[in-house]
């Protein structure tokens, strides 16, 4: 039988790479985002996949916004199997510095986004729950949400807030059969990177560098896990933050060590 998933901030770096893995293993997919342009053009890369990838604009920090799409949704597929929220902003700057409207937007986007989609998504997901099949959430957050990191203190709150609405999701979800986790990648080679990594625009942004495997991620590296939390496999697993970040926070290691 077909899954069917909504993914937020498809358009882009990781919930690209979520939508055409989950197109790959047959999944019907919602893919929601902002970026008209850019989700139209990712429309048109997955249209090798009869018709079951199914773009959405959505702005998720409009809340009627957001309600209305997962309507929309109920109005074709009244189950969903999966909700992956990857709808994101990163803006950085010292806190002294950092302008009030780019903290409100990676607060509004990052948590308050994450919060409602999940909200509006939660009875289509309790409707496709089964006792031998829960749903699932796949939350991201961030490796900033375990170890902050100076010029990114904004993004590294709104990041931990995901990770503390997992936990409670989780616990109130679990006995209507909806299991919740979030990923907490270190750097991701994605668009988002690439904006802040120019020393010109990056108000002092450093990006952590390559981790202790030897490399920065690349978007399949963090879709592995989140197709993990989506399996059989992961039938018992709820209410984590599931590092994904070749050991980045596992041990501070001292400038100038030989490693
Ligand atoms: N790239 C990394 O190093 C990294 C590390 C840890 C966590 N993350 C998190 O992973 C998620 C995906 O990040 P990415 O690197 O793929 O970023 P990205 O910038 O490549 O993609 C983010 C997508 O979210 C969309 N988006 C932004 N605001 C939106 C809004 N208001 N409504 C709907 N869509 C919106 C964008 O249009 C874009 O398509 C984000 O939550 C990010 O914080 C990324």
């Amino acid at each position: 039988m077909t899954r069917t998933a909504a993914v937020t901030g498809a358009a882009s770096g990781i919930g690209q790479a979520a939508c055409r893995r989950l197109l790959e293993a047959g999944w019907t997919v919602f893919g929601l985002d902002n970026a008209r342009d850019r989700l139209n053009a990712v429309a048109g890369g997955f249209s090798a996949y009869q018709g079951r990838f199914k773009p959405i604009l959505c702005d998720v920090t409009d809340a009627a916004r957001v309600t209305a799409a997962f309507q929309e949704i109920a109005a074709v597929s009244p189950v969903l199997n999966a909700l992956v929220t990857c709808a994101g902003v990163l803006r950085t700057s010292l806190m002294e510095d950092m302008p009030i409207e780019d903290f409100d937007l990676v607060l509004n986007v990052n948590t308050r986004g994450t919060f409602l989609a999940a909200q509006k998504a939660l009875p289509a997901l309790r409707a496709g729950a089964t006792p031998e099949n829960p749903s699932r959430v796949v939350l991201l957050s961030s490796v900033a949400a375990l170890r902050p990191k100076i010029v990114s203190g904004a993004y590294a709150a709104s990041k931990a807030a995901v990770s503390q609405l997992c936990r409670v999701m989780a616990a109130e979800w679990a006995p209507s059969g909806v299991l919740v986790n979030a990923l907490a990648p270190g750097t991701v080679d994605t668009p988002m990177v690439a904006a802040v990594s120019d020393p010109s625009a990056s108000k002092g942004y450093r990006p952590s560098g390559v981790s202790p495997v030897g490399r920065i991620a690349q978007p399949d590296d963090v879709v592995d896990v989140m197709m993990f939390l989506l399996s059989d496999a992961a039938r018992y697993v709820t209410g984590t933050t599931i590092p994904v970040d070749g050991g980045t926070q596992a041990a501070f290691i001292p400038p100038g060590s030989n490693l």
